[in-house]
């Protein structure tokens, strides 16, 4: 079966958030299931170096106004191997420098990229047909929406909307209605019209054959008000089609034994090598050595990710004897909390802001926990990568972190059970109240110890959601 997985972000080509570790893991995760994958990306500046030895397989004249061509090369990554590769390789719309996101066109640049992806699904572009279209994110939602309202002359892909973060919609006037090529009657409830403008998220989700989401928590969340953003009407109507699949690890990035990142790779049997790492991450950050906790955050910096409670609550982490390496960019206001705090406890906070992959690497393989006290997380990855490096998650009970954290609650620690700590709300009091109970369990070494050896020891491969998706992806080719 083959299946077009259509997305604006691909590890290790271009990355801003989790989108990109899925994306560019779900080749390999779904290859021993059957599935043979194509990822088609747009033709961002970063991919030049791929682009390079790409052959140039299809153009188009008029692309929803522009020209643009259409390039073949590999998707490396994946547990080693490569994938095929398709680039939308438009320079009018995708060859700029700043961020990906939030120029005053994206409904051109995303609106044609959904365009694009929606040919090579129904056969306008010659010597390419799928199965199944899969888009992730708002950014590739119109392509169910192309598939539905203005097919190419077929056979047409049947079409998956994975939802990564309902947050971001892709909204824009309706005005942009005329230039999307599409039919008068696709301007309407049931179609790309949303709140009187138009819902690229929107009409992906009303027009896919099935919709998924991250995990299954989030996929029940996203059907209330607090959660659901505008759309939880929406995914109520169609929950019959609605999903939550967790997503998972790729191995031949994060696995801790393997890791050139690490100063002392190391197993779940020799965790004592840790230590090594520790000291690394010390040194980086300026911190004192202490024997509380080292606290880690990996992070956007932004409120989905509760990062204004946490800087909050630095004085009270410091105060109980924790320590803190935090590694994050974001909304300028958070960031330069962050480095207040980093100032007025020198040795005990150390704040680094941007992005630095290695370094979030070595943050894991290194602290003793990741905080991650998010208002909403669909998924969340850095938890999973804690789980599998022995840096316990501390985590919001909300969406992918409530599937995949065991709380060290009594009966937990008696069952020998737990992963991490969960938390219930995103409050100071809430998370001071947690830091201590961290505090007190890592000052018990023998408790911490089979902590950090669940964490690592469970499973967080993409084993099951590789199956899942390509199950789905059969029932609804199977529809037809
Ligand atoms: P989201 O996609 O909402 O930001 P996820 O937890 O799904 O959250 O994924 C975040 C990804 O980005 C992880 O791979 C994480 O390690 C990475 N990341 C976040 N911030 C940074 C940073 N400042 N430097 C390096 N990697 C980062
Ligand atoms: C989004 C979500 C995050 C999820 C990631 C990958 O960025 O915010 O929770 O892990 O997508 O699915």
């Amino acid at each position: 079966m083959k299946v077009l997985s259509v997305a604006s972000e691909a590890f290790p080509l271009v990355k801003t958030g989790g989108l990109a570790d899925v994306v560019g893991a779900l080749p390999a995760a779904l290859a021993p299931h059957g599935i043979a994958t194509t990822t088609l990306l747009p033709g961002y500046p970063a991919l030049g170096k791929v682009a390079k030895g790409a052959k140039v397989v299809h153009r188009w004249a008029d692309l929803l106004g522009v020209e643009a061509r259409l390039l073949a090369t590999r998707l490396p990554g994946g547990e080693g191997a490569d994938h095929p590769l398709l680039i939308l390789d438009a320079p009018r719309l995708f060859a700029r420098e700043g961020g990906l996101y939030d120029h005053p066109d994206d409904w051109q640049r995303f609106g044609a990229f959904s365009r694009a992806a929606a040919d090579l699904a129904s056969g306008v572009v010659k010597g390419f047909a799928f199965d199944v279209l899969h888009a992730h994110d708002w950014q590739a939602a119109m392509a169910p929406a192309y598939l539905r309202f203005a097919p190419g002359p077929g056979p047409v892909a049947r079409s998956v909307m994975t939802v990564h973060n309902i947050a971001f919609q892709g909204r824009f006037p309706a005005t942009v209605f005329d230039d999307l090529a599409l039919p008068d009657d696709a301007f309407a409830v049931d179609g790309v019209e949303y709140y009187g403008g138009v819902g690229y998220l929107k009409a992906g989700l009303e027009a896919a054959d099935a919709i998924t989401t991250v995990s299954p928590t989030y996929a029940r969340e996203i059907r209330e008000g607090r959660f659901g953003m505008g759309l939880e009407g929406l995914i109520a109507a169609r929950a019959d089609r609605v999903s939550g699949i967790v997503n998972g690890i790729d191995p031949a990035i994060w696995n801790p034994d393997a890791d050139a990142a690490l100063p002392a790779p190391y197993s779940a049997r020799a965790i004592g090598r840790r230590a090594r790492n520790k000291r690394a991450v010390e040194k980086m950050f300026d911190l004192e050595p202490g024997d509380g906790p080292l606290f880690t955050v990996i992070s956007r910096l932004t409120w989905q990710k509760g990062m204004d409670v946490l800087a909050w609550v630095l004085d009270d982490l410091v105060a109980m004897g924790g320590r803190l390496a935090l590694l994050g960019s974001g909304d300028a206001a958070l960031e330069q909390a962050f480095v207040a705090a980093a100032a007025r406890h020198p040795g005990r906070i150390g704040v680094r802001i941007g992005y630095d992959e290695p370094l979030s690497h070595l943050l894991q393989g290194g602290a003793d926990a990741i905080l991650i006290p998010s208002r909403f997380e669909p998924c969340g990855l850095t938890q999973l990568y804690g789980l599998a490096y022995g840096c316990v998650p501390v985590v919001a009970r909300t969406g992918g972190l409530a599937d995949t954290v065991i709380d060290a609650n009594e009966a937990a620690l008696a069952a020998g059970v737990a992963t991490g700590f969960q938390h219930g709300d995103v409050s100071a009091d809430t998370l001071t109240e947690t830091l201590r109970r961290v505090v007190a369990i890592h000052a018990r070494p023998d408790q911490w110890c089979q902590i950090q050896k669940n964490g690592m020891r469970a499973d967080f491969s993409w084993n099951t959601s590789g199956r899942r998706y390509a199950e789905l992806y059969r029932s609804i080719a199977g529809e037809q």
